[in-house]
């Protein structure tokens, strides 16, 4: 197995963003282990966020890997300038292109860690031809767009499945889990087979970010052991 079986992923679109260094300082030393960067277009989801030149600050700005997650439409143009401006890991959405294996090999091919992401009404069948192509799944548990929504319980039966998938074909990508996770579901969500745990409100959203990032580790190791 070549990833780790616990990743803590703050979301920093539930921060501060007129404070952006002092909210990552604080998650990392409350030990995550990637800053999860939320890209919206305005077209692919019914909001606008951030882009390419806070990708670059953000670079500069920790030595955590950058997971950026890509919900706009035909991500492939933006790919190159993404990996470029410093993104480590580069989610691209199955139902954003039509060329997904393309967009896959792509990113690869720039050197960064390849991950493709699921909307809430996708099977993950819909990935079965790229597997092997991926060092991510990125299973949404909300719809995307915003922070602070719901959990969508059907995501814990797609993660179970893509467990066995990986058990079964003896895949070596990480699962990653990403909307509405909190201390209420981590636990639930690590033992379906989740590794990755983006969560936004759950940590920003909190008097203290860096105690609820710990929390939330717990609640997953623990339900592991
Ligand atoms: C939603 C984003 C998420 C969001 C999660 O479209 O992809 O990463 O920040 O936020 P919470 O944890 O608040 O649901
Ligand atoms: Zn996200």
């Amino acid at each position: 197995m070549s990833y780790a079986k616990i990743e803590i992923a703050p979301s920093i679109l539930a921060s501060n963003f007129a404070k952006l260094g002092d909210e990552i300082r604080a998650v990392e030393q409350g030990g995550a282990d990637v800053i999860h960067v939320d890209v919206m277009d305005g077209h692919f989801v019914p909001n606008i966020s951030i882009g390419i030149p806070v990708v670059a600050s953000l670079r500069k700005a920790t030595r955590l890997p950058l997971d950026v997650h890509l919900m706009i439409d035909r991500p492939e143009k933006y790919i190159e300038g993404f990996v470029r401006a410093g993104a480590s890991r580069l989610l691209v959405h199955q139902e954003a292109t039509v060329h997904l294996d393309r967009a896959l090999t792509m990113i690869r091919e720039l050197g960064a860690e390849a991950g493709a992401a699921i909307n809430p009404a996708t099977p993950v069948a819909m990935l079965s031809d790229v597997l092997g192509k991926v060092d991510t799944v990125l299973v949404m548990s909300v719809n995307p767009g915003f922070g602070g929504q719901k959990f969508i319980p059907g995501a814990i039966e797609k993660i179970r499945q893509l467990n066995e998938w990986r058990a079964r074909y003896n895949g070596s990508f990480r699962i990653e889990v990403d909307g509405g996770v909190d201390t209420g579901n981590v636990g639930e969500l690590a033992q379906a087979g989740a590794n990755t745990f983006v969560a936004g409100t759950s940590i920003f959203h909190t008097p203290d970010p860096a105690a609820a990032a710990r929390q939330i580790r717990k609640l997953a190791t623990d339900a592991l052991s």
